[in-house]
């Protein structure tokens, strides 16, 4: 074959500009840490014990233990569990993690005397699926959550808050913003406070910014959480940072004695990334990153690769690894807020894919982030899942009966909470002396699609007042006072509240956030107790009617209209049909036909689509007959029915909803000679086309078939009409009535 004379393939080149098609893909280099399970340059498991000391882990002695090695030796592995659970074949502890009969502290108590390298074994032995099911078990609060971003491209004050307010509504446990202009933060984190709190009071709220600012601005009382203490598996990754295991123990403690929850953010890839990863496996080196966690006594992480997701994902289980790190920390005993925050596909199926391997099972966060404005607003870089895919998380919850922290919400209340956030937002700007916030603004933000909505505001004057806020003595209690004076009093007593809980500490406390009332959930409170069917969280009550309560989901009967009966239609009986003898074709209408319904799927009324068909007929020099079949309602039945009928043997079967059939005496119900089987698609000329080609083979003529139109997805948008139409169809069907013959009266 000469396969140089051979085009290429127009399936190929149109493939290879589908979304999928335009990420990146490389196969496995192990000596740069390009792999993301199982290098040949992981270290085997072991461990040495001596004098209740770690002497030697994973084939290293102490005398050459890196930082982290001794940190981890030190503080995250309990020497007292450690002998049994390294004992342990890797496989075992697999199965226990899917056997539904060891519960998630049984685990627990395993993984906390597990080396690195003996954790990245356990893991290698699990496909994704096992994994879920372990995650079901391990996510450590019993209900999951979902956490939000809120940002904007014109740092809009006015329209974060309205946001935020919006994201409350929407049932976000947490929202995180971030900075453009690092000088914006004290203003981003005090827009996302009250807006936060006039949508839902209770949600936690954090800003992501340089980590000694981040910490003033908690002590301030603007933030309630922290996230983005950073750890990375390799030493070089960390020095990059100026940062040590210790540093971040350190400020760890420093958030939680001032009140504040704060986790660590790490996950698959960021040493490859900064160019240390020095022939390890991605998750070798995170299961690292998870335990320094643990050792630094942090309630939990932000992982799931985060915003490295695109390198594993350009490499063979990526995914997997991903969703194999989540999985550890859990097991580990942290709360998970699981990534899915970053962009991590082109193609829309590949982000979904990934998603569902964290929202079926559950995570204490579903995403550690999902932009409640559009993508282009998103200041983490572009969300990965942002406004515009709200609905299809909706819908996904519905079509799953699973709960991904998210409810749907009424047009109405959203304005509404907006406009509350905004003008929250205003008088605590007018009443702290900063700069004006402007009622056009308000009437902006709460209407706005995205800040490309919003006015321009004069951003040097706000820099400037940022800064002042910042340096002043001003803390959250001001706001307070500024709500509280200007009439938004609920507002007011959320933020206060928000101010007592700090002192309170209860939501220091593993995988805590704040349900309804400020009631506390947490690991400690609400334990996932999941132990296989009929246990731990089951979406039901007033969740599930949440959920199902979509904005467009719509009472069924509604949809299709009132019976009715054709007017310009009259089918008068003359009698039980009797068999013709002449050159005829015979027309059996459903049972329903012009009495109580009037139209087809198609919108054509009952009255044109019989005279189309008769017209058809006609034309082609056949006599025609109506019959009316009232014993069933299957369009074969009524087809042949009439074919039998028939002084040609053949039929034309109608049905109310418009479907419709040529048949032949003689022939198997179900092989009849033409079928227009779909509805929807049907036009006059269908209608008038199917009568000329049932004359000619009554004439002995071979007719060519009814031309169609294709409409592919025409079943899915009236699967439910045809349904109801239907179901009127055989309500109409009278056993005993048989067929009757009818005059048609088109008056
Ligand atoms: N490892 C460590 N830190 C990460 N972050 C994001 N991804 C990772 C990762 N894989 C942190 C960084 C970043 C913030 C959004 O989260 O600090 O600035
Ligand atoms: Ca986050």
């Amino acid at each position: 074959m000469n396969t140089a004379r051979m085009a290429g393939s127009k399936r190929f080149e149109r493939l290879s500009r589908r979304e999928i098609n335009r990420e990146v893909y490389v196969n496995e280099l192990p000596e740069l840490g390009l792999i993301v399970m199982n290098s040949p340059g992981d270290p085997r498991p072991s461990l040495d014990i001596r004098s209740g000391r770690i002497v030697e882990m994973d084939r290293r002695d102490m005398e050459n233990f890196d930082a982290i090695d001794r940190f981890i030796a030190a503080h995250a592995i309990n020497i007292d569990q450690a002998e049994h659970s390294m004992s342990l074949d890797s496989i075992e502890i697999a199965r226990m993690l899917v056997d539904i009969n060891v519960s998630r502290q049984e685990i627990m108590k395993v993984f906390s005397g597990l080396t690195p390298a003996k954790i990245a074994q356990v893991m290698n032995h699990l496909n994704v699926v096992e994994m879920m099911m372990a995650m079901q078990k391990m996510r450590q609060r019993k209900r999951p959550y979902d956490q939000a971003h809120v940002t904007n491209w014109k740092e809009n004050p006015t329209l974060l808050a309205a946001d935020a307010a919006e994201a409350g509504l929407r049932g976000f446990a947490e929202e995180e913003t971030t900075v453009r202009v690092a000088r914006m933060a004290p203003f981003s984190a005090l827009a996302l406070l009250v807006g936060s709190q006039s949508g839902r009071p209770g949600v936690m709220t954090q800003i992501s910014c340089e980590e000694a600012l981040n910490l003033r601005l908690a002590m301030k009382g603007l933030a309630t959480y922290a996230e983005t203490l950073s750890v990375y598996g390799t030493i070089p990754s960390f020095l990059d940072g100026d940062d040590t295991p210790w540093s971040k123990g350190i400020l760890s403690s420093a958030y939680a004695s001032r009140g504040i929850k704060s986790r660590f953010t790490s996950g698959s890839g960021s040493e490859a990334l900064m160019g240390y990863g020095q022939g390890k496996s991605m998750l070798y080196l995170e299961i690292r990153c998870i335990m320094m966690v643990k050792g630094a006594g942090s309630q939990g992480v932000q992982n799931g690769s985060i915003s490295c997701i695109a390198l594993p994902e350009s490499l063979p289980n990526g995914v997997r690894g991903v969703m194999a790190e989540n999985l550890v920390a859990a097991s580990l005993g942290l709360e998970v807020a699981s990534g899915n925050d970053a962009m991590s596909s082109h193609s829309q199926m590949r982000k979904t894919a990934k998603l569902m391997l964290q929202m079926l099972p559950g995570t204490d966060f579903i995403t550690s982030g999902h932009s409640v404005m559009p993508r282009k607003d998103n200041l983490f870089g572009g969300g990965n899942f942002d406004a515009e895919d709200m609905d299809d998380w909706h819908v996904i919850q519905r079509d799953m009966q699973v709960d991904g922290g998210l409810k749907p919400v009424r047009e109405k209340d959203v304005l509404a909470v907006r406009e509350k956030g905004a003008r929250a937002i205003q008088a605590v700007f007018d009443y702290l002396g900063f700069p004006e916030i402007a009622d056009e603004e308000v009437d902006a933000a709460t209407t706005a699609f995205s800040s490309d909505d919003m006015p321009d505001r004069d951003s040097v004057a706000d820099l400037a007042a940022a800064d002042a806020f910042l340096e002043s003595d001003l803390t959250a209690l001001d706001v307070v006072k500024a709500l509280d004076a200007k009439g938004f009093k609920d507002v007011a007593e959320a933020v206060l509240e928000m101010q007592r809980q700090r002192v309170l500490g209860d939501y220091l406390h593993t995988s805590a956030v704040f349900g309804d009332g400020f009631n506390v959930e947490s690991a400690l409170n609400t334990p996932n107790d999941y132990l296989g069917p009929g246990t731990g969280y089951r979406v039901e009550g007033k969740v599930w009617k949440d959920i199902c309560n979509l904005p467009q989901a719509i009472d069924p009967v509604k949809l299709v209209c009132e019976e009715a009966s054709d007017p310009n239609l009259i089918l008068r009986s003359v009698g039980t049909a009797a068999p013709g003898e002449c050159l005829e074709v015979v027309v059996a209408l459903g049972p329903a036909y012009a009495s109580v319904m009037d139209g087809t799927l198609a919108g054509i009324s009952h009255a044109e689509a019989l005279r189309a068909i008769l017209d058809g007929i006609e034309s082609e020099g056949v006599a025609s007959r109506v019959v009316k079949v009232w014993h069933g309602a299957d369009l074969a039945d009524i087809g042949l029915s009439g074919a039998k009928l028939s002084g040609s043997g053949i039929g034309i079967g109608l049905q109310s909803k418009g479907t419709a059939l040529i048949h032949r005496k003689g022939l198997a119900p179900l092989n009849n000679l033409e079928l227009l089987g779909m509805a929807p698609n049907l036009t006059l000329e269908s209608y008038s086309a199917l009568g000329k080609n049932a004359a000619c083979y009554a004439a002995g003529r071979a007719p060519s078939p009814v031309p169609m139109k294709i409409d592919n997805m025409a079943r899915l948008r009236l699967i439910v009409h045809t349904t109801l139409l239907h179901h009127r169809e055989v309500n109409q069907i009278d056993k005993n009535r048989g067929v009757e013959e009818m005059k048609a009266i088109f008056p």
